[in-house]
């Protein structure tokens, strides 16, 4: 399995994880112990999405050490002002003494606080709570601004990222920058994308589910991946993408999908508390 170096000195980043939103708290713990035992490393979650104690005893009681598993969580929106409490909290609940990546989930630009929250990402990050800090919808000018006023360039940036949303101006602003692009929903959420008839043609030319040439093709591009399944043979199947190689027509085929079409909120608006 492929991991990807973030410009913090030494963290891999696992580029396949297994994202969890939308799994109630009560069945986190069964299905992340279903994906780590299927082989992720990589787990993605966030103080938002209620399940942080259920993944937090699935890798507790994983069989690979704690050093061997990369754990990923978020600072909500209503904690822009007080991100230490926020992450403290967030390690209680997940019962950790560390997270490889804390990201700031929403830059929240009405609110205008990111900046004084990144600074305190940056403090966790030197007491070496937290081995990686990044964003997640952050857009050009968020990055930008958070670049020019703070010290430590985010490693990722997390974006709404799949075939009908290929958020190119994105990826190439964070090459630019050395930050790692992860992609959530990078199935589109399943409908709709993985009955799209281009993915068909592929599927039957591979021998692989549209769900799996969609998650090759984000491995190809370089993107982290976070696939979310409650279900445990779509969370095998989505693990099952490293024997086979997309052809440079056939990523130009998914390449030519791109519909700017997101599926969640904008950015640049989204306020929920
Ligand atoms: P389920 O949890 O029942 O498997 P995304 O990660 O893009 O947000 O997509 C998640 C959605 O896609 C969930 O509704 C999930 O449903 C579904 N899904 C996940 N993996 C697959 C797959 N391999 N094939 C079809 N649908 C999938």
């Amino acid at each position: 399995m492929n991991s990807l170096m973030l410009n913090t000195d030494g963290v891999q980043i696992p580029q396949l994880g297994f994202g969890v939103w939308q799994i109630p708290n009560d069945e986190a713990e069964q299905a992340v112990a279903t994906a780590l035992e299927t082989g992720y490393r990589h787990v993605d979650t966030a103080s938002a999405y209620g399940n942080e104690e259920g993944v937090g005893r699935a890798v507790r009681s994983a069989k690979r050490p704690r050093q061997k598993l990369f754990v990923t969580t978020k600072l909500w929106n209503s904690d822009h002002s007080r991100a230490e409490q926020a992450f403290d909290e967030s390690l209680a609940r997940l019962g950790l003494d560390y997270v490889d990546l804390f990201l700031i989930h929403w830059p929240v630009p009405q609110q205008d606080k990111y900046v004084q929250a990144w600074r305190a990402l940056e403090k966790i990050y030197r007491d070496g709570r937290a081995k990686a800090i990044g964003t997640s919808n952050f857009t050009v000018k968020t990055l930008t601004r958070l670049m020019d006023e703070t010290d430590i360039t985010p490693s990722i940036n997390q974006i709404e990222l799949h075939p009908y949303l290929q958020q190119r101006e994105m990826r190439a602003f964070h090459e630019a920058n050395g930050i790692l692009t992860e992609a959530w929903s990078p199935l589109g959420r399943g409908q709709g994308l993985l009955d799209d008839p281009a993915l068909s043609v592929l599927s039957g030319k591979y021998g692989k589910t549209p769900a799996q040439i969609v998650l090759r093709w984000h491995l190809q591009l370089g993107n982290v991946v976070i696939p979310k399944s409650a279900n445990p043979s779509r969370i095998r199947e989505n693990f099952n993408v490293f024997d086979f190689i997309l052809d440079a027509e056939d990523m130009a085929a998914i390449g030519a999908m791109n519909r700017n079409k997101r599926i969640g909120p904008d950015p640049d608006t989204f306020n929920m508390t």
